[in-house]
């Protein structure tokens, strides 16, 4: 009976590890899982995956800080402007998806994003319809751009004339940033209808959408998960000089597809940036006790490179690093897009202004991935608006301004998964593991049998081996 069990836990010993091993080399548990995951990330009506991008269940809020311009008078005598930031004015987005329709194969989706603002006094400094910010006057810089069009010259140089303007205007926060209808904007829209009379930075961005996308929904291949292929009818774009810079790459940066991998670059095309970036694995990070992927966007995005020579508009007309001209995406008001604080900017940038203060932890985009399934669990997009100043002669409006990018507002739309949708998504990421992990189950049972037999090895044959010669021999001779 010993005899048996001896023979039987070596061999079942040797068995597991076999198995294990094998069952590791081929990552027969891993592809399984993988496989699973793959299958269920799909845009599909009816399911958890679908519900949750047409009605994204997790809040996000924007939060606006404007910069209050403190001396007017000096700035346009020539002086570096002093600006004080101020917010922030916190707003919840209510998202869902509209207009959805698959196309015929189950491989591709059209749809509208809306937005809705919300505004959340008890997270905010101030109240929106009484906090005034003295701020620069975005409406006539566009109009001043417009005297370039030689038709508009003089009509504009006349009506300037006429109605005196003045290069910085105090608003409320929420005309800044919803609309106010602007005198001279109005009788430019007299002439040329394709100019709003109304100015806002976020002017008819409530309760809209920022175009029509058709997106793949991963059924072809997961590495398609919600990748967009159109774009208001376009493939690409056509504001940029070269077809790189055109491309429409990746996702929206609402989700991303499942399974990354961390020497992998993921696109986004955030339409309000007017371009594609890319962001880049920078470490491991744990949200609410999931694990994370960081990714950020690098410095090189905006940096003057050959490769971003594409977007120096008119072409070859490049700017120094850390900022994009976005004008000709924003019917000509000649906007400049930068990180916020000029974050990773040239230094030229943020010596120009007073009260300029970049920094990592406040000023960095950055979305923290869960590598398994794909899903946000952190993230913060902040960008900042701003516009480019210089003096122009026979613009007495514009005194005797220095030439610079004027800083006027930036934004932290930020998103954190809540504690009950974490506890869920920790069940599904346990179970991969515990599936991942039978192989070392087995091996781990191989090990114990192992030890088994060599128990008994020990036992059965170190009296018989070691003992015999020594101590049995006096016993026969006695
Ligand atoms: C999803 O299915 C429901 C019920 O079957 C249907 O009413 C709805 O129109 C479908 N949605 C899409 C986008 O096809
Ligand atoms: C359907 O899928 C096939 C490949 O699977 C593709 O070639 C074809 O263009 C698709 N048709 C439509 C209408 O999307
Ligand atoms: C945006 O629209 C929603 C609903 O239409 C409304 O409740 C909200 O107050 C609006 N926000 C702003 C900033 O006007
Ligand atoms: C903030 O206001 C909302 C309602 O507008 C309320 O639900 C929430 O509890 C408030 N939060 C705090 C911290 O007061
Ligand atoms: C911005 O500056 C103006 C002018 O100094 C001042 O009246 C206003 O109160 C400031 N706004 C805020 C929100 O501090
Ligand atoms: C879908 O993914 C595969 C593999 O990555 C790729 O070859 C294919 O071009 C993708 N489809 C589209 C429309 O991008
Ligand atoms: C889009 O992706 C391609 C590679 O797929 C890359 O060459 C191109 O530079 C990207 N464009 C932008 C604007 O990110
Ligand atoms: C941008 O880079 C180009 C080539 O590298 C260089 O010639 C140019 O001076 C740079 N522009 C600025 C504003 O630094
Ligand atoms: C920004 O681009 C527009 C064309 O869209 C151009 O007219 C303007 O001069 C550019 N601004 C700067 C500062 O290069
Ligand atoms: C958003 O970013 C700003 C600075 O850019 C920071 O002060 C704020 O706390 C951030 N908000 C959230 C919710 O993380």
């Amino acid at each position: 009976m010993g005899r048996c069990c001896f023979y039987t836990a070596g061999t079942l010993s040797l068995l597991l590890l076999v198995a294990s091993v094998t069952l590791l080399v081929a990552r027969v548990f891993q592809k399984a899982v993988d496989q699973t995951i793959e299958k269920s990330m799909v845009l599909r009506n009816g399911t958890e995956v679908f519900d949750s991008w047409e009605k994204p269940p997790l809040p996000v809020y924007t939060q606006f800080y404007f910069f209050n311009v403190t001396n007017p008078e000096e700035i346009l005598q020539g002086e570096i402007p002093i600006l004080q930031e101020v917010g922030p004015y916190t707003y919840r987005e209510i998202r869902n998806k509209a207009n959805i329709q698959f196309g015929e194969n189950g491989t591709t989706i059209s749809a509208v994003s809306n937005k809705a603002y919300v505004f959340e006094r008890n997270q905010s400094v101030g109240d929106t319809n009484v906090d005034l910010i003295r701020t620069i006057n975005i409406p006539l810089l566009t109009v001043v751009e417009l005297t370039q069009l030689p038709l508009l010259k003089e009509i504009i140089e006349a009506m300037l004339k006429t109605y005196q303007q003045k290069l910085f205007v105090t608003h409320t926060v929420h005309e800044l940033l919803w609309g106010y209808k602007d005198e001279i904007l109005s009788l430019v829209h007299v002439f040329k209808p394709g100019i709003s009379p109304n100015f806002g930075l976020f002017y008819e961005k409530n309760g809209t959408n920022d175009g029509d996308y058709v997106f793949l929904t991963g059924e072809d291949n997961y590495l398609n998960f919600t990748k967009i292929v159109e774009w208001n009818g376009k493939t690409s774009l056509d504001w940029w000089t070269t077809d790189e810079c055109n491309m429409i790459n990746g996702t929206d940066g609402d989700s991303f597809h499942p399974l990354i991998t961390k020497d992998e670059v993921l696109y986004v095309f955030p339409s309000d940036f007017c371009r594609s970036v890319h962001i880049t694995f920078s470490g491991f990070e744990t949200v609410e006790g999931l694990p994370a992927f960081r990714y950020k966007v690098p410095a090189e995005i905006l940096a003057n490179t050959s490769e971003n020579a594409g977007f120096c508009i008119p072409e070859g007309n490049c700017m120094d690093s850390g900022v994009l001209n976005v004008s000709i995406c924003k019917n000509g008001v000649p906007i400049i897009m930068s990180f916020p604080h000029f974050y990773q900017a040239d230094e030229k940038f943020v010596s120009a202004i007073k009260g300029m203060h970049p920094n990592k932890e406040e000023h960095e985009t950055f979305v923290d991935i869960n590598p398994l399934t794909g899903i946000i669990l952190r993230a913060a997009k902040r960008f900042q608006i701003n516009t480019y100043v210089k003096k122009i002669d026979g613009f007495v409006e514009m005194g005797n301004i220095r030439t610079m990018v004027f800083p006027v507002m930036y934004l932290n739309e930020s998103v954190l998964i809540d504690k009950e949708t974490a506890s869920r998504l920790k069940s599904v990421t346990n179970t991969t593991l515990i599936v991942t992990n039978i192989p070392y189950i087995i091996m781990a049972l191989g090990v114990f049998f192992g030890l088994v037999f060599t128990w008994l090895a020990c036992r059965g044959q170190g009296p018989m081996d070691e003992g015999t010669a020594d101590e049995r021999a006096p016993l026969i001779r006695t």
